[in-house]
């Protein structure tokens, strides 16, 4: 069998990572795993139940029950309902932070990543990847924009899916999950040793996806197809 490559990208809150990561995916036909709809995913879940996501023994209390599925065409099931919409309401984005912050629901959703990466070729996104759930991914890259940059990305996405949201929202919640996913004390969001750095405050969205293509055919030799 061919030798899998596995492409780690991490980096803070509305980096634009996952629009990358999805169509560096397309291109090079990897499997694309967005590991923050997971968090999201489950702090739905949490909040469905009428539990406080800030209460870390309520919210472990589901990690039995909560099943999460990321599907080929980006759906995110959770609990058998279809949740990529209410996973980006600012009521999920503004109390994720918590749930990612707690170590079981963390080892649990890790043990789903690495189970999903196994035997294939794929492109992961989070805040950990590089330095915990794929320590041995062939490419790592840490992707950073200014937070106005971030903040204004979230806010162009946020209006274009119809989903109510003012810019000095956005910039708080920004703020407030750089803090909070970089200074929780297990897996935090910091740059793998052996990342390369990539600062897309400056670059759209199709020079990004070429530097990562560049940087992925520097450090494996694939050959990128013509996109
Ligand atoms: O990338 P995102 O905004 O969809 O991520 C949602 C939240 O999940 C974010 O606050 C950080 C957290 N997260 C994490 O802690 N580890 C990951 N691997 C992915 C996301």
């Amino acid at each position: 069998m061919p030798k899998t490559i596995s492409v780690a990208i991490d980096g803070p809150a509305a980096a634009g990572k996952s629009t990358v990561a999805k169509r560096v995916a397309a291109i090079l036909n990897f499997t694309y795993i967005d590991t923050g709809a997971m968090y999201r995913a489950f702090t739905w879940a949490v909040m469905e139940r009428g539990l406080d996501p800030e209460d870390e023994k309520a919210s472990c209390s589901i990690i039995p029950e909560v099943t999460i599925d990321l599907l080929e065409d980006g759906r995110v099931i959770c609990c058998g309902q279809d949740v990529t919409r209410a996973i980006r309401e600012p009521l999920v984005s503004g109390n994720v932070s918590y749930i990612a912050s707690y170590k079981d629901i963390r080892l649990a959703l890790v043990d789903m990543q690495r189970a999903m990466a196994q035997s294939k070729s794929v492109v992961m996104d989070g805040r950990d990847i590089g330095t915990y759930v794929l320590p041995d991914a062939d490419v790592k890259i840490y992707q950073i924009a200014s937070v106005e940059t971030r903040a204004k990305r979230r806010y162009d996405e946020n209006v274009s899916k119809g989903i109510p949201t003012s810019m000095e929202d956005v910039i708080a919640d920004v703020r407030k999950r750089d803090y909070i996913d970089s200074h929780r004390a297990f897996a935090p969001l910091k740059p793998a040793e052996d990342s390369v750095p990539l600062d897309t405050s400056d670059l759209n969205i199709e020079e990004v996806v070429d530097a990562i293509l560049n940087i992925i055919h520097d450090k494996t030799g694939l050959e990128i197809p013509c996109h």
